[in-house]
Protein backbone atom coordinates (compact mmCIF):
# COMPACT_ATOMS: atom_id res chain seq x y z
CA UNK A 1 0.00 0.00 0.00
CA UNK A 2 1.69 3.20 -0.75
CA UNK A 3 2.39 5.59 2.57
CA UNK A 4 0.26 8.70 2.99
CA UNK A 5 2.99 11.31 3.48
CA UNK A 6 2.10 14.48 2.08
CA UNK A 7 0.59 16.94 4.06
CA UNK A 8 -2.59 18.84 2.36
CA UNK A 9 -1.71 21.69 0.05
CA UNK A 10 -1.80 24.96 1.80
CA UNK A 11 -1.27 23.28 5.30
CA UNK A 12 2.23 22.83 7.25
CA UNK A 13 3.53 21.27 10.62
CA UNK A 14 5.58 22.29 13.27
CA UNK A 15 7.97 20.36 14.33
CA UNK A 16 9.62 19.93 17.67
CA UNK A 17 12.60 21.23 16.42
CA UNK A 18 10.87 24.84 15.82
CA UNK A 19 7.99 25.05 17.35
CA UNK A 20 9.37 26.66 20.28
CA UNK A 21 8.94 29.47 18.66
CA UNK A 22 5.28 29.22 18.28
CA UNK A 23 5.41 28.78 21.61
CA UNK A 24 7.26 31.56 22.52
CA UNK A 25 5.39 34.24 20.86
CA UNK A 26 1.73 32.52 21.63
CA UNK A 27 2.57 32.87 25.04
CA UNK A 28 4.17 36.39 25.32
CA UNK A 29 1.30 37.29 23.02
CA UNK A 30 -1.36 36.54 25.65
CA UNK A 31 0.78 37.73 28.43
CA UNK A 32 0.99 41.24 26.93
CA UNK A 33 -2.70 41.11 26.20
CA UNK A 34 -2.97 40.10 30.03
CA UNK A 35 -1.58 43.26 31.22
CA UNK A 36 -3.72 45.09 29.06
CA UNK A 37 -6.79 43.20 30.72
CA UNK A 38 -7.52 40.59 27.79
CA UNK A 39 -8.68 37.11 29.09
CA UNK A 40 -7.92 34.10 26.77
CA UNK A 41 -11.11 32.79 25.25
CA UNK A 42 -11.28 29.37 23.30
CA UNK A 43 -14.61 28.68 20.89
CA UNK A 44 -15.31 26.00 18.48
CA UNK A 45 -13.17 25.15 15.21
CA UNK A 46 -16.24 24.87 13.64
CA UNK A 47 -19.56 27.30 13.87
CA UNK A 48 -22.89 27.04 12.29
CA UNK A 49 -22.17 28.53 8.66
CA UNK A 50 -24.94 31.58 8.38
CA UNK A 51 -22.54 32.87 11.58
CA UNK A 52 -20.27 33.19 8.57
CA UNK A 53 -22.18 34.08 6.08
CA UNK A 54 -24.27 37.45 8.55
CA UNK A 55 -21.03 38.33 10.45
CA UNK A 56 -18.31 38.03 7.83
CA UNK A 57 -20.73 39.09 4.90
CA UNK A 58 -22.20 37.56 2.42
CA UNK A 59 -20.11 39.35 -0.46
CA UNK A 60 -16.73 39.19 0.67
CA UNK A 61 -14.08 36.52 -0.89
CA UNK A 62 -14.28 34.96 2.55
CA UNK A 63 -17.57 33.75 2.33
CA UNK A 64 -18.25 33.60 -1.35
CA UNK A 65 -14.76 31.46 -2.21
CA UNK A 66 -12.93 30.35 1.20
CA UNK A 67 -14.72 28.94 3.49
CA UNK A 68 -14.48 24.90 3.69
CA UNK A 69 -17.98 24.80 4.69
CA UNK A 70 -20.22 21.07 5.03
CA UNK A 71 -22.97 19.23 5.93
CA UNK A 72 -22.41 16.96 9.37
CA UNK A 73 -24.50 13.81 9.49
CA UNK A 74 -27.19 15.73 11.15
CA UNK A 75 -27.60 17.55 7.66
CA UNK A 76 -26.53 20.91 9.22
CA UNK A 77 -24.61 23.49 7.62
CA UNK A 78 -20.92 24.13 9.43
CA UNK A 79 -18.37 26.03 8.12
CA UNK A 80 -14.40 25.55 10.00
CA UNK A 81 -13.80 29.19 10.96
CA UNK A 82 -12.22 31.40 8.73
CA UNK A 83 -11.79 34.10 10.77
CA UNK A 84 -12.03 34.37 15.24
CA UNK A 85 -14.05 38.10 15.49
CA UNK A 86 -17.55 36.31 14.55
CA UNK A 87 -17.16 32.80 17.00
CA UNK A 88 -15.58 35.23 19.89
CA UNK A 89 -18.78 38.10 19.46
CA UNK A 90 -21.33 34.79 19.48
CA UNK A 91 -20.15 33.56 22.47
CA UNK A 92 -20.20 37.04 24.22
CA UNK A 93 -23.35 37.06 23.27
CA UNK A 94 -24.62 33.62 23.81
CA UNK A 95 -23.18 33.42 27.55
CA UNK A 96 -24.39 37.12 27.76
CA UNK A 97 -21.54 38.59 28.72
CA UNK A 98 -22.57 41.84 27.85
CA UNK A 99 -24.11 41.87 31.75
CA UNK A 100 -20.34 41.92 32.75
CA UNK A 101 -18.99 45.38 34.03
CA UNK A 102 -17.90 46.59 30.04
CA UNK A 103 -15.40 46.65 27.96
CA UNK A 104 -14.95 42.84 28.13
CA UNK A 105 -11.74 42.09 26.38
CA UNK A 106 -11.09 38.80 25.36
CA UNK A 107 -7.73 37.44 23.09
CA UNK A 108 -7.26 34.41 21.41
CA UNK A 109 -4.95 31.62 19.50
CA UNK A 110 -6.27 29.67 16.90
CA UNK A 111 -6.26 28.05 13.81
CA UNK A 112 -8.23 29.42 10.85
CA UNK A 113 -8.88 27.96 7.62
CA UNK A 114 -9.44 29.71 4.08
CA UNK A 115 -9.40 28.36 0.79
CA UNK A 116 -6.66 30.59 -0.89
CA UNK A 117 -4.33 30.03 -3.45
CA UNK A 118 -1.06 28.62 -1.37
CA UNK A 119 1.66 30.85 -1.51
CA UNK A 120 4.48 32.59 1.04
CA UNK A 121 2.74 33.93 3.92
CA UNK A 122 -0.55 32.29 2.58
CA UNK A 123 -1.74 29.23 3.97
CA UNK A 124 -5.31 26.97 4.16
CA UNK A 125 -4.75 26.08 7.51
CA UNK A 126 -2.88 29.13 9.33
CA UNK A 127 -2.81 30.41 13.14
CA UNK A 128 -4.06 33.83 14.21
CA UNK A 129 -3.38 35.92 17.36
CA UNK A 130 -6.59 38.07 18.12
CA UNK A 131 -8.22 40.46 21.10
CA UNK A 132 -11.49 41.71 20.66
CA UNK A 133 -12.84 44.22 22.67
CA UNK A 134 -16.78 44.22 23.44
CA UNK A 135 -18.69 47.59 24.44
CA UNK A 136 -17.42 50.29 23.81
CA UNK A 137 -18.10 53.10 21.18
CA UNK A 138 -14.83 55.23 22.64
CA UNK A 139 -12.21 56.34 20.10
CA UNK A 140 -9.63 55.59 23.11
CA UNK A 141 -10.32 52.19 23.06
CA UNK A 142 -9.15 51.75 19.41
CA UNK A 143 -6.10 53.61 20.44
CA UNK A 144 -5.72 50.71 23.37
CA UNK A 145 -6.25 48.06 20.92
CA UNK A 146 -3.65 49.58 17.90
CA UNK A 147 -1.15 49.99 21.24
CA UNK A 148 -2.09 46.05 22.20
CA UNK A 149 -0.57 45.23 18.74
CA UNK A 150 2.01 47.72 19.01
CA UNK A 151 3.11 46.90 22.12
CA UNK A 152 3.59 42.95 20.78
CA UNK A 153 6.01 43.71 17.62
CA UNK A 154 7.73 45.97 20.37
CA UNK A 155 8.31 43.72 22.55
CA UNK A 156 9.37 41.12 19.73
CA UNK A 157 11.47 43.72 18.38
CA UNK A 158 10.28 43.63 14.98
CA UNK A 159 11.22 46.39 13.01
CA UNK A 160 10.45 48.27 9.98
CA UNK A 161 6.41 47.67 9.86
CA UNK A 162 4.37 50.26 9.15
CA UNK A 163 0.81 50.81 10.90
CA UNK A 164 -1.66 51.91 8.84
CA UNK A 165 -4.90 54.04 9.86
CA UNK A 166 -8.24 54.90 8.27
CA UNK A 167 -11.40 55.46 8.64
CA UNK A 168 -14.62 53.86 7.03
CA UNK A 169 -17.07 55.53 8.22
CA UNK A 170 -20.60 54.40 9.68
CA UNK A 171 -23.81 52.77 7.62
CA UNK A 172 -24.92 56.44 7.20
CA UNK A 173 -22.48 58.47 5.76
CA UNK A 174 -21.03 55.03 4.06
CA UNK A 175 -24.73 55.48 1.59
CA UNK A 176 -23.30 58.55 0.29
CA UNK A 177 -19.47 56.86 -0.49
CA UNK A 178 -21.30 53.66 -1.87
CA UNK A 179 -23.40 55.79 -4.81
CA UNK A 180 -19.50 57.45 -5.66
CA UNK A 181 -18.57 53.98 -5.88
CA UNK A 182 -21.69 53.02 -8.21
CA UNK A 183 -21.11 55.90 -10.52
CA UNK A 184 -17.58 55.63 -10.92
CA UNK A 185 -17.36 51.49 -11.16
CA UNK A 186 -20.44 52.20 -13.66
CA UNK A 187 -18.22 53.41 -16.76
CA UNK A 188 -16.01 50.63 -16.13
CA UNK A 189 -18.13 47.83 -15.70
CA UNK A 190 -16.68 46.48 -18.76
CA UNK A 191 -13.90 45.23 -17.67
CA UNK A 192 -14.69 44.61 -14.00
CA UNK A 193 -14.85 40.72 -13.03
CA UNK A 194 -18.46 38.66 -13.00
CA UNK A 195 -17.81 38.72 -8.75
CA UNK A 196 -17.45 42.51 -9.25
CA UNK A 197 -20.28 43.19 -11.18
CA UNK A 198 -22.33 41.60 -8.45
CA UNK A 199 -20.88 43.68 -5.80
CA UNK A 200 -21.47 46.53 -8.01
CA UNK A 201 -25.19 45.88 -7.32
CA UNK A 202 -24.70 44.84 -3.80
CA UNK A 203 -21.75 46.19 -2.11
CA UNK A 204 -19.71 48.15 -3.99
CA UNK A 205 -16.65 48.66 -1.56
CA UNK A 206 -16.03 45.19 -1.91
CA UNK A 207 -14.67 45.54 -5.44
CA UNK A 208 -11.92 47.52 -3.87
CA UNK A 209 -10.31 44.27 -2.39
CA UNK A 210 -10.75 42.06 -5.51
CA UNK A 211 -8.01 39.98 -6.28
CA UNK A 212 -8.07 40.16 -10.01
CA UNK A 213 -5.37 42.34 -11.26
CA UNK A 214 -7.91 44.29 -13.81
CA UNK A 215 -10.06 44.96 -10.78
CA UNK A 216 -7.71 46.13 -8.33
CA UNK A 217 -5.99 48.48 -10.90
CA UNK A 218 -9.37 50.27 -11.33
CA UNK A 219 -10.35 50.22 -8.33
CA UNK A 220 -6.58 52.16 -7.84
CA UNK A 221 -8.23 55.21 -8.75
CA UNK A 222 -11.97 54.89 -7.42
CA UNK A 223 -12.99 57.69 -4.89
CA UNK A 224 -11.87 57.35 -1.13
CA UNK A 225 -14.03 56.50 1.85
CA UNK A 226 -12.52 59.11 4.34
CA UNK A 227 -13.77 61.87 1.75
CA UNK A 228 -17.11 60.41 2.99
CA UNK A 229 -17.19 60.41 6.53
CA UNK A 230 -20.18 62.26 8.31
CA UNK A 231 -19.44 64.38 10.93
CA UNK A 232 -19.61 62.22 13.91
CA UNK A 233 -17.23 59.71 12.48
CA UNK A 234 -15.29 62.29 11.00
CA UNK A 235 -14.93 63.45 15.02
CA UNK A 236 -13.93 59.50 15.96
CA UNK A 237 -11.36 59.42 13.92
CA UNK A 238 -9.66 62.55 14.83
CA UNK A 239 -10.06 61.80 18.04
CA UNK A 240 -8.54 58.08 17.62
CA UNK A 241 -5.42 59.87 15.83
CA UNK A 242 -5.23 62.30 19.12
CA UNK A 243 -4.66 58.96 21.57
CA UNK A 244 -2.31 57.52 19.15
CA UNK A 245 0.12 60.57 19.31
CA UNK A 246 -0.35 60.88 23.02
CA UNK A 247 0.91 57.48 23.48
CA UNK A 248 4.01 58.11 20.32
CA UNK A 249 2.99 55.60 18.14
CA UNK A 250 3.28 56.29 14.58
CA UNK A 251 1.22 55.93 12.18
CA UNK A 252 0.43 56.75 8.38
CA UNK A 253 -2.88 57.54 6.97
CA UNK A 254 -3.96 54.73 3.82
CA UNK A 255 -7.22 55.72 2.40
CA UNK A 256 -7.25 53.00 0.38
CA UNK A 257 -7.81 50.91 3.75
CA UNK A 258 -10.87 48.80 3.46
CA UNK A 259 -10.37 45.42 5.23
CA UNK A 260 -11.55 42.19 3.56
CA UNK A 261 -14.41 41.50 5.95
CA UNK A 262 -17.96 43.08 6.14
CA UNK A 263 -18.14 44.17 9.41
CA UNK A 264 -15.94 46.65 9.71
CA UNK A 265 -17.08 50.41 10.74
CA UNK A 266 -15.22 53.63 11.73
CA UNK A 267 -11.69 53.00 12.22
CA UNK A 268 -9.35 50.20 10.44
CA UNK A 269 -6.21 49.70 10.42
CA UNK A 270 -2.77 47.12 9.54
CA UNK A 271 0.48 46.57 10.46
CA UNK A 272 2.42 46.06 7.29
CA UNK A 273 5.96 44.95 6.46
CA UNK A 274 7.90 44.94 3.00
CA UNK A 275 10.07 42.14 3.79
CA UNK A 276 7.95 39.34 3.43
CA UNK A 277 7.00 39.40 0.15
CA UNK A 278 3.01 40.00 -1.43
CA UNK A 279 1.72 39.19 2.16
CA UNK A 280 2.94 41.73 3.44
CA UNK A 281 0.01 42.51 5.87
CA UNK A 282 1.29 40.85 9.20
CA UNK A 283 -2.04 42.11 11.22
CA UNK A 284 -5.17 43.75 10.77
CA UNK A 285 -8.14 44.90 12.29
CA UNK A 286 -10.93 47.52 13.47
CA UNK A 287 -13.93 48.75 14.55
CA UNK A 288 -17.36 46.60 14.24
CA UNK A 289 -19.84 48.34 15.29
CA UNK A 290 -22.88 46.68 14.07
CA UNK A 291 -22.03 43.06 14.39
CA UNK A 292 -23.68 42.07 17.38
CA UNK A 293 -26.72 43.35 15.81
CA UNK A 294 -25.75 41.39 12.62
CA UNK A 295 -26.32 38.21 14.38
CA UNK A 296 -29.65 39.10 16.70
CA UNK A 297 -27.89 40.47 19.91
CA UNK A 298 -28.15 43.93 21.14
CA UNK A 299 -26.01 47.02 19.65
CA UNK A 300 -22.83 46.69 20.92
CA UNK A 301 -20.16 48.27 19.86
CA UNK A 302 -16.80 46.40 19.48
CA UNK A 303 -13.14 46.06 18.19
CA UNK A 304 -10.23 44.02 17.21
CA UNK A 305 -7.55 42.79 15.26
CA UNK A 306 -5.95 39.68 14.66
CA UNK A 307 -2.13 39.01 13.14
CA UNK A 308 -1.12 36.23 11.38
CA UNK A 309 1.29 33.52 13.23
CA UNK A 310 3.17 32.42 10.15
CA UNK A 311 3.60 35.99 8.39
CA UNK A 312 4.87 37.37 11.41
CA UNK A 313 7.42 34.08 12.15
CA UNK A 314 8.11 34.85 8.31
CA UNK A 315 9.07 38.33 9.28
CA UNK A 316 11.21 37.26 12.83
CA UNK A 317 13.31 34.73 10.26
CA UNK A 318 14.00 37.63 8.05
CA UNK A 319 14.91 40.00 10.80
CA UNK A 320 16.89 37.16 12.90
CA UNK A 321 14.50 37.97 15.69
CA UNK A 322 16.28 36.39 18.89
CA UNK A 323 13.70 33.75 20.23
CA UNK A 324 14.92 31.86 23.63
CA UNK A 325 15.96 28.62 22.90
CA UNK A 326 14.43 25.30 24.41
CA UNK A 327 15.85 23.56 27.56
CA UNK A 328 18.08 21.67 26.82
CA UNK A 329 18.70 18.30 28.39
CA UNK A 330 20.44 18.62 31.60
CA UNK A 331 21.98 14.87 32.41
CA UNK A 332 22.28 11.96 30.60
CA UNK A 333 22.59 8.83 32.01
CA UNK A 334 24.55 6.35 30.68
CA UNK A 335 23.91 2.83 32.38
CA UNK A 336 25.71 -0.05 31.53
CA UNK A 337 24.06 -3.61 32.76
CA UNK A 338 20.81 -3.90 33.76
CA UNK A 339 20.90 -3.08 37.48
CA UNK A 340 21.91 0.28 36.21
CA UNK A 341 19.42 0.59 33.79
CA UNK A 342 16.93 0.19 36.68
CA UNK A 343 18.96 2.20 38.93
CA UNK A 344 18.89 4.85 35.61
CA UNK A 345 15.82 4.57 35.60
CA UNK A 346 14.79 5.63 38.58
CA UNK A 347 17.10 8.25 38.93
CA UNK A 348 16.01 10.12 36.27
CA UNK A 349 12.70 9.90 36.79
CA UNK A 350 13.37 11.56 40.29
CA UNK A 351 15.53 14.52 38.64
CA UNK A 352 12.01 15.03 36.22
CA UNK A 353 10.14 15.27 39.15
CA UNK A 354 12.29 17.70 40.32
CA UNK A 355 11.96 19.65 37.63
CA UNK A 356 15.33 18.66 35.90
CA UNK A 357 15.26 18.01 32.06
CA UNK A 358 17.09 13.88 32.47
CA UNK A 359 17.37 11.36 30.02
CA UNK A 360 18.49 7.59 30.01
CA UNK A 361 18.64 4.72 27.34
CA UNK A 362 15.01 3.40 26.14
CA UNK A 363 15.86 2.10 23.27
CA UNK A 364 18.94 -0.65 23.78
CA UNK A 365 22.09 1.62 22.76
CA UNK A 366 25.71 0.19 23.53
CA UNK A 367 27.88 2.68 25.49
CA UNK A 368 29.48 4.49 22.63
CA UNK A 369 25.98 4.94 20.81
CA UNK A 370 24.74 6.42 24.01
CA UNK A 371 27.45 8.73 24.48
CA UNK A 372 26.79 10.01 20.50
CA UNK A 373 23.20 9.88 21.75
CA UNK A 374 24.28 12.18 24.83
CA UNK A 375 25.95 14.52 22.21
CA UNK A 376 23.00 14.93 19.98
CA UNK A 377 20.92 15.88 23.11
CA UNK A 378 23.72 18.41 23.44
CA UNK A 379 23.28 17.40 27.34
CA UNK A 380 24.97 19.70 29.62
CA UNK A 381 26.32 16.51 31.71
CA UNK A 382 26.15 13.18 31.06
CA UNK A 383 27.01 10.11 33.49
CA UNK A 384 28.01 6.79 32.76
CA UNK A 385 26.51 4.28 35.59
CA UNK A 386 27.97 0.60 36.13
CA UNK A 387 28.47 -1.69 38.35
CA UNK A 388 31.30 -0.33 39.71
CA UNK A 389 29.60 3.11 40.67
CA UNK A 390 26.78 0.78 41.81
CA UNK A 391 29.28 -0.82 44.20
CA UNK A 392 30.90 2.36 44.98
CA UNK A 393 28.01 4.58 45.52
CA UNK A 394 29.52 7.05 43.73
CA UNK A 395 29.02 8.27 40.25
CA UNK A 396 31.25 11.03 37.94
CA UNK A 397 29.42 13.82 35.98
CA UNK A 398 31.22 15.23 33.53
CA UNK A 399 30.25 18.52 32.55
CA UNK A 400 30.03 18.37 28.55
CA UNK A 401 31.16 21.75 27.41
CA UNK A 402 34.55 21.75 29.25
CA UNK A 403 35.02 18.02 30.16
CA UNK A 404 35.24 18.71 34.09
CA UNK A 405 34.14 16.05 35.95
CA UNK A 406 32.61 16.37 39.40
CA UNK A 407 32.02 12.86 41.84
CA UNK A 408 28.34 12.70 43.20
CA UNK A 409 26.78 10.28 45.26
CA UNK A 410 24.06 8.33 44.11
CA UNK A 411 21.76 7.98 47.80
CA UNK A 412 21.94 11.96 47.34
CA UNK A 413 22.17 12.11 43.67
CA UNK A 414 19.04 14.56 42.87
CA UNK A 415 20.18 16.74 45.57
CA UNK A 416 23.67 17.09 44.87
CA UNK A 417 23.17 17.33 40.95
CA UNK A 418 20.65 20.09 41.55
CA UNK A 419 23.81 22.05 43.56
CA UNK A 420 25.60 21.06 40.86
CA UNK A 421 23.47 22.11 37.62
CA UNK A 422 22.40 25.76 39.54
CA UNK A 423 26.04 26.44 40.23
CA UNK A 424 26.65 25.93 36.47
CA UNK A 425 23.83 28.06 34.99
CA UNK A 426 23.76 27.29 31.55
CA UNK A 427 20.03 28.33 30.70
CA UNK A 428 20.08 29.92 27.23
CA UNK A 429 17.63 32.03 28.62
CA UNK A 430 20.21 33.52 31.02
CA UNK A 431 22.29 33.87 28.72
CA UNK A 432 19.79 35.71 25.88
CA UNK A 433 18.61 38.08 29.42
CA UNK A 434 22.00 39.07 29.36
CA UNK A 435 22.61 39.63 25.54
CA UNK A 436 22.80 42.85 24.23
CA UNK A 437 18.86 43.18 23.77
CA UNK A 438 17.94 44.96 26.90
CA UNK A 439 14.41 45.97 25.82
CA UNK A 440 14.22 42.33 24.95
CA UNK A 441 15.44 41.03 28.37
CA UNK A 442 13.36 43.56 30.27
CA UNK A 443 10.68 41.63 28.91
CA UNK A 444 11.24 38.13 29.35
CA UNK A 445 12.21 38.68 32.97
CA UNK A 446 8.23 40.11 33.19
CA UNK A 447 7.39 37.19 31.39
CA UNK A 448 9.07 34.61 33.76
P1 LIG B 1 -7.85 39.32 8.31
O1 LIG B 1 -7.20 40.55 7.76
O2 LIG B 1 -8.66 38.52 7.39
O3 LIG B 1 -8.70 39.78 9.56
O4 LIG B 1 -6.74 38.39 8.92
C1 LIG B 1 -5.86 38.85 9.93
C2 LIG B 1 -4.46 38.36 9.68
O5 LIG B 1 -4.47 36.94 9.53
C3 LIG B 1 -3.85 38.87 8.38
O6 LIG B 1 -3.29 40.14 8.56
C4 LIG B 1 -2.78 37.81 8.12
O7 LIG B 1 -1.63 38.08 8.90
C5 LIG B 1 -3.44 36.55 8.64
N1 LIG B 1 -4.01 35.78 7.51
C6 LIG B 1 -5.19 35.97 6.88
N2 LIG B 1 -5.37 35.05 5.92
C7 LIG B 1 -4.28 34.27 5.91
C8 LIG B 1 -3.85 33.15 5.14
N3 LIG B 1 -4.61 32.61 4.19
N4 LIG B 1 -2.64 32.59 5.44
C9 LIG B 1 -1.86 33.10 6.41
N5 LIG B 1 -2.22 34.15 7.17
C10 LIG B 1 -3.40 34.74 6.93
C11 LIG B 1 -9.40 38.94 10.35
O8 LIG B 1 -9.33 37.74 10.33
C12 LIG B 1 -10.22 39.66 11.39
N6 LIG B 1 -10.97 38.67 12.17
C13 LIG B 1 -9.33 40.51 12.27
C14 LIG B 1 -10.11 41.23 13.32
C15 LIG B 1 -10.29 40.86 14.59
N7 LIG B 1 -10.79 42.35 13.10
C16 LIG B 1 -11.40 42.68 14.24
N8 LIG B 1 -11.12 41.77 15.14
Amino acid sequence: MALITKAIKGTQDVLPSAVYENQFIERAMTDIAGKFGYGEIRTPVFEHTELFQRGVGGTTDVVQKEMYTFEDKGGRSITLRPEGTAGAMRAFLEHGLFNEALPQKVCYVISCYRYEKPQAGRLREFHQFGAECFGTPSPAADAEIIALANAIFDFLDIKNLRLEINSIGCPSCRAGYHRALREYFEEKRDELCNTCLERLEKNPMRILDCKSPVCSKIAADAPVVIDYLCADCAEHFESVKKFLDAMCIEYTINPRIVRGLDYYTRTVFEFVSDEIGAQGTVCGGGRYDGLAEELGGQHTPSLGFALGLERLLLLMHAQNTPVPQPERCELYIAPVGESASLEAAKTVNDLRLSGISAQTDVYGRSLKAQMKFADKLNAVYTVVLGDSELQSGEVSVKRMDDGETTKLSLENFVEEFLELSISYSTDSLTDLINSENPDFSKFIGGLL
